[in-house]
Order: structure tokens, then sequence, then C-alpha cells
């Protein structure tokens, strides 16, 4: 491979923002379900079935499906998922189905968390 090639993914790979990017995360993690809709899961690019998603709001959406959702397990299965990096991946996914979303700021992954917290202490 050219030399270049080399240097540019020696690069992403030590700035870990190989792992970190939501592209790749949905890529890695949640394209096994959400590619092909498997168990009802609102595939990747289905406008119709993210749209009534969309609705609920990025603080609900995003919160819930960190905590799991019927067929949805918690964080995607990966427990070492970070909410903003679960959230960003939302938003990655919300856009590809016509959505306007932005990777959130604190003020809203704040919201996100305290949503997160009150559903797991009540389901304790
Ligand atoms: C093992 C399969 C599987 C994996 C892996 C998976 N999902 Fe899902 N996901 C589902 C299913 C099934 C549903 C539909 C749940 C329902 O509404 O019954 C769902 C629903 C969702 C929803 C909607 C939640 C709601 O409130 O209705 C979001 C958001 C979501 N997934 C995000 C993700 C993200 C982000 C990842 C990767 C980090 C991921 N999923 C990985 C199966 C999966």
């Amino acid at each position: 491979m050219h030399k270049t090639v080399w240097t540019l993914l020696f690069t992403l790979a030590a700035s870990n923002a190989w792992a970190t990017t939501a592209e790749e995360t949905y890529k890695a993690v949640c394209s096994a379900c959400h590619t092909q809709g498997l168990a009802g899961a609102p595939k990747l690019g289905d406008a119709k079935a993210w749209g009534k998603l969309i609705k609920e709001g990025q603080v609900n959406l995003s919160a819930d499906g960190y905590l799991g959702v019927r067929g949805m397990p918690a964080r995607g299965g990966r427990a070492d998922l970070t909410v903003a990096q679960f959230a960003n991946t939302v938003v990655y996914m919300a856009n590809q189905a016509g959505g306007n979303w932005r990777e959130p700021d604190e003020a809203m992954l704040k919201k996100m968390n305290a949503r997160i917290d009150k559903r797991s202490a009540a389901k304790k």
C-alpha cells in the first residue's frame, strides 16, 4: 500500500477516530440488526419507521435505546458504549432516514442522563 495511506490509517487508529465515529459504531455494533431489520428493528434509511421514532424526540429515543426496548438490547449489546457514543450513533441513524438531528451538546446529554437515571431507578 502507498505510504501516505499507511500514515493516514495509523493516524486514524492512533487518534481512535475509528472506533468513535458514529458511522463506524453503527457498522460495528448496530448494523447486525438494523441493516436487515432483524427482530423488527427499524431499518437504516427507512423513513417511515424512523419518522415515527424521530417524533419521540432525540432525548427520549436516545435514552430509551440506551436502556433497551423490547428486542433492542441495552446499548445495542455493547456495554462499553457511553451515552454520548450511543446518542451520536442514533443521530447517524435518524439522519440516514431523513432526520435533521445534531450530535447532542452537554445540555442535551444531561437530559438524556437524567432520563436514563430515572428509568433505571424505576426498573429496580
Ligand atoms: C440484537 C439486535 C440489535 C442491535 C445489535 C441493535 N438494535 Fe436497535 N433495535 C433492535 C430492535 C429489535 C428494535 C425495535 C424494538 C421495538 O420497538 O420493539 C430496535 C430499536 C432501536 C431504536 C428505537 C428505540 C425506541 O425507543 O423505539 C433505536 C434508537 C435503536 N434501536 C438504536 C440502536 C443503536 C444505536 C444500536 C447500536 C449501538 C442498536 N440499536 C443495535 C435491535 C437491535
